[in-house]
């Protein structure tokens, strides 16, 4: 039939709430898709984990995302690989691409939008960064036709988690972080968000979305909270400051003397208690974004966790089932592909 049919490679935290959610919608899905949005194979490594998945479940991801009836791959098995061969793999043989693989996007986001140009099929990741909220397509097309010269906030649920539980309970450090694994926000290895990697992935998709131009993780200058202690936070809340992990990306424009350049940093800052951010709380993130004619705007929601990241995969998927249906692609991929390399500047 007419149906778009897709394969999910991964369903731990996200991807259960993705089958869960496709399930439950099903009807509404395929109402507003204009076609049915069928989920044809699931991928995971340990398939006894997964009884209620019967016969859609593979351990062969490969085999999967080139199926030759599979017309969308959406990857939540995180990492570079075997996501990133796995993907473009699947982009090779004209499959589009939903991922909330921030890790891998601030890495092979060049080479994942070429591949995906070559075959002009869709490439899609709002759920990379930010979890629920709708930045991500916002910046690429609400804000096209504007200057952006800054992106800043709070972008990562667990180390959010655990400042604000250090902060309102006493809560320490090792405990708060065991309890944002448990809820689901924090990445399989969770380094990679207290020491501010996965801050630095988004930093990184976030300038290269806002700017035009390509950065990669490499690029951003990254602390993250390791060693903030309880000490640190008293002398803050002493000083009527919070400390929050902040991302910070900004376009210096050109000067006569310099030419035009862009910069991201990832670092626990004092906050005053009484700044907007200072209130995002949890696992919620709060991103500024300040354009030139637009002035200052403000993007604020739930940043991780199973239920809120599937939102913005679904969101991503109805997307690519449109363009399947209708014809046409999102946001031309290309132009992020060809994107020049504009200098990074000092932090
Ligand atoms: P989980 O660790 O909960 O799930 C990973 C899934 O991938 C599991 O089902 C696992 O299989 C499967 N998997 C691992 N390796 C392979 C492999 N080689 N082949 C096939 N399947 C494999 O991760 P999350 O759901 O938390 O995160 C997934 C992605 O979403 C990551 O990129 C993460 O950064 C991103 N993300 C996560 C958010 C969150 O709040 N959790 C928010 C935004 C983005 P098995 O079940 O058998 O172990
Ligand atoms: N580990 C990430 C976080 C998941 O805590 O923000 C959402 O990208």
């Amino acid at each position: 039939g007419n149906a778009v049919r897709v394969a999910l490679l991964g369903c731990g935290t996200v991807g259960g709430e993705i089958v869960r959610l496709l399930r439950e919608q099903a009807g509404e899905l395929a109402a507003r898709a204009g076609a049915p949005v069928e989920l044809v194979g699931v991928a995971v490594r340990r398939p006894h984990k997964h009884p209620e998945l019967g016969d859609l479940l593979t351990t062969d991801a490969t085999a999967l995302a080139t199926r030759e009836d599979v017309d969308v791959v959406v990857e939540v098995i995180g990492g570079i690989e075997p996501a990133r061969t796995l993907l473009l793999e699947a982009l090779k043989a004209g499959k589009s691409v939903v991922t909330a693989n921030k890790a891998l996007l601030a890495e092979e986001g060049a080479a994942l939008a070429e591949a995906a140009d070559a075959s002009g099929v869709d490439l899609f990741y709002e759920a990379s960064v930010a979890g629920a909220i709708p930045l991500l397509r916002p910046l690429r097309e609400s804000l096209a036709g504007d200057r952006i010269t800054r992106v800043a906030g709070i972008v990562n649920g667990t180390t959010n988690f655990i400042l604000s539980a250090m902060t309102e309970s006493g809560a320490g450090y090792a405990d708060a972080l065991e309890e944002a694994t448990r809820l689901g926000y924090a990445e399989a290895d969770p380094s990679a968000d207290v020491d501010g990697y996965d801050a630095a992935s988004k930093a990184a998709i976030l300038a290269t979305l806002a700017f035009h131009t390509r950065v990669t993780a490499a690029d951003v200058h990254c602390e993250g909270i390791r060693h903030v202690t309880a000490s640190d936070i008293a002398a803050a809340r002493g000083i009527g400051c919070v400390i929050k992990l902040l991302a910070i990306c900004e376009r210096t424009p050109a000067t006569p003397d310099t030419p035009e350049s862009v910069s991201a940093r990832v670092y626990p800052a004092m906050i005053p208690a009484t700044h907007p951010l200072a209130a995002v709380d949890g696992a919620f993130n709060a991103v500024f974004v300040e354009a030139e004619a637009a002035g200052q705007l403000m993007f604020y929601g739930q940043g991780a966790g199973g239920a809120p990241t599937a939102s913005a995969v679904l969101g991503d998927l109805v997307a690519v089932a449109r363009n399947r249906v209708h014809g046409g692609r999102g946001a031309r991929e290309s132009a992020y592909a060809r994107l020049p390399v504009l200098p990074i500047g000092a932090v």
